[in-house]
């Protein structure tokens, strides 16, 4: 049997894989919410039943949290060993009614698939299955060892995915990771990405009066939690974008000239991105063009904000407290623990009198580079060009995948992350989607992937 026995399958199959990313699709395993967990668990074991079909060794690991889920082929002796990374939980699917068909009934619209989950991660991470399946089905020995890592924590920060890594170090040894969980460049134009942003997410709350006041009276003698929010999350940022957090950019690797000119060489509209985004103008960091700001530059961002009156009419009121909740994207480097401890210490020395301050840390990951110079990364180009007609292009992009830093760190691996979602998908957000065309093509590379790989040893 040779590779176009698989290629076959996967030209046959088509339907048989769109019906089966549906039946993922309509569990709705939201991660942050405890409402949902035993459905969570369900996508979990739905994972674990397509390793199992195949007759991979799959198992479903208890955590404190969700379940994770991993998988293993049969052993072919003197092959390489590449890890798949992925995951199974999705962000909550709210504000529901703006979604034009219900977020876990997926639905086909103009060659997209329309499902919370559809592109992060479900049907990114199914294209490694299918591409698995096809290699089995067709009765084409496969070429390379494949594990399996699918966790059910990463849109709540993968809070039990290292010690599970650490405790499980033998079994998941291989020679590479395989993640798709990132974008093309833009629609037909493929990418490999070899940088992330890391994350360190924070809760701010403060706390005035012991309970709401009159503003009128007690207005002016009284210090109020809002301004005083206000005035904080203000003093994070100056006005040429750059964070006021003493020490924060003392680690930073700045770009290389090299990296700035292969950046510039891209075809990157910003008209066409102001389009996109519906808004009328771009801001950022001062000296810097918006790729470098997205992708490699770190920055802050309140992700929320509450106090005080938020119904109809105006209501004068002194609020009681006041809190808001804000993350910084980290470049390699930074560190964001040393971050969080110099960020409080900013916050309390701004803090007036009158008002008691905490400042709550949630996850933190560091961001990562992996390196272009690798037979693995040749690979992946030669995979992706089979898949989607066309090389890739190298890029960074802004989002975070912990994980790639903790396999680097325990593991000793790098990653290779092989996007096949477009900026424009709607992630986090309502109507997500992902393209039918770049699934399949997803499939496709990925099944190559395994030979190009197989075939160096
Ligand atoms: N798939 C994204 C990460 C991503 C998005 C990478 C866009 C590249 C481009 C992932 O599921 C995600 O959203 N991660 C979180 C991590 C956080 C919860 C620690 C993120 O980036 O906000
Ligand atoms: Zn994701």
């Amino acid at each position: 049997m040779s590779f176009a026995a698989v290629d076959q399958y996967l030209a046959e199959h088509t339907a048989q894989f769109e019906a089966d990313l549906c039946e993922l699709l309509r569990i709705p395993s939201v991660s942050a919410d405890s409402a949902f967990k035993a459905d969570v668990r369900r996508a979990g074991e739905w994972v674990a039943n397509q390793f199992r079909q195949l007759k991979f060794a799959t198992q479903l690991h208890e955590t404190p949290g969700h379940p994770i889920v991993t998988a293993q082929s049969p052993f072919v002796p003197g092959a390489p060993t590449v890890l798949v990374y992925g995951h199974y939980d999705v962000q909550p699917p709210d504000p529901l009614g703006e979604w034009i068909t219900p977020p876990f009934e997926p639905t086909i619209r103009g060659g997209n698939l329309y499902a919370r989950g559809a592109t992060d991660d479900k049907g990114q991470m199914l294209t490694h299955v299918k591409s698995a399946e096809a290699w089995v089905r067709s009765g084409t020995p496969l070429p390379v060892n494949l594990k399996y890592l699918i966790e059910g924590e990463e849109e709540v920060g993968s809070e039990n995915l290292e010690a599970f890594i650490e405790q499980h170090k033998k079994e998941l040894a291989a020679d590479v990771v395989v993640i798709s969980d990132t974008c093309q460049f833009g629609p037909g134009q493929p990418a490999i990405t070899y940088g992330l942003r890391g994350i360190a997410y924070f809760e701010l709350r403060l706390r005035g009066p012991k309970q709401d006041l009159h503003s009128g009276t007690f207005g002016g003698a009284v210090t109020n939690p809002a301004n005083t929010l206000a005035k904080l999350v203000a003093a994070l940022k100056d006005d040429q974008g750059r964070i006021q957090v003493p020490g924060f950019y003392d680690d930073v690797v700045p770009l290389t000239d090299r990296e700035r000119q292969e950046f510039a060489r891209l075809k990157f509209q910003e008209a066409e991105f102001m389009k996109q985004l519906g808004v009328s103008a771009l801001t950022g960091e001062a000296g810097y063009t918006t790729l470098e700001r997205r992708w490699a530059r770190p920055t802050c961002d309140v992700n929320g904000l509450t106090s005080g009156y938020q119904g109809e009419g105006a209501k004068t009121v002194l609020p009681a407290k006041a809190s808001a909740k804000f993350s910084f994207r980290l470049v390699p480097n930074q560190d964001p623990h040393q971050i969080a401890v110099s960020l409080e210490q900013m916050l309390r020395k701004l803090c007036p009198p009158g008002i008691e301050l905490e400042l709550i840390a949630f996850h933190g990951a560091p961001g990562v580079v992996v390196p272009l110079e690798s037979p693995h990364v040749s690979a992946a180009a030669r995979a992706i060009e089979h898949g989607f007609g066309v090389a890739p292009v190298y890029i960074r992009e802004g989002g975070s995948i912990p994980v790639v830093g903790t396999f680097r760190k325990l593991l000793g691996i790098d990653t290779l992350l092989l996007g096949w979602g477009l900026d424009d998908d709607n992630t986090h957000s309502p109507n997500e989607k992902f393209c039918l065309a770049d699934y399949h093509r997803g499939i496709k590379a990925s099944a190559r992937l395994w030979q190009e790989i197989g075939s160096r040893s």
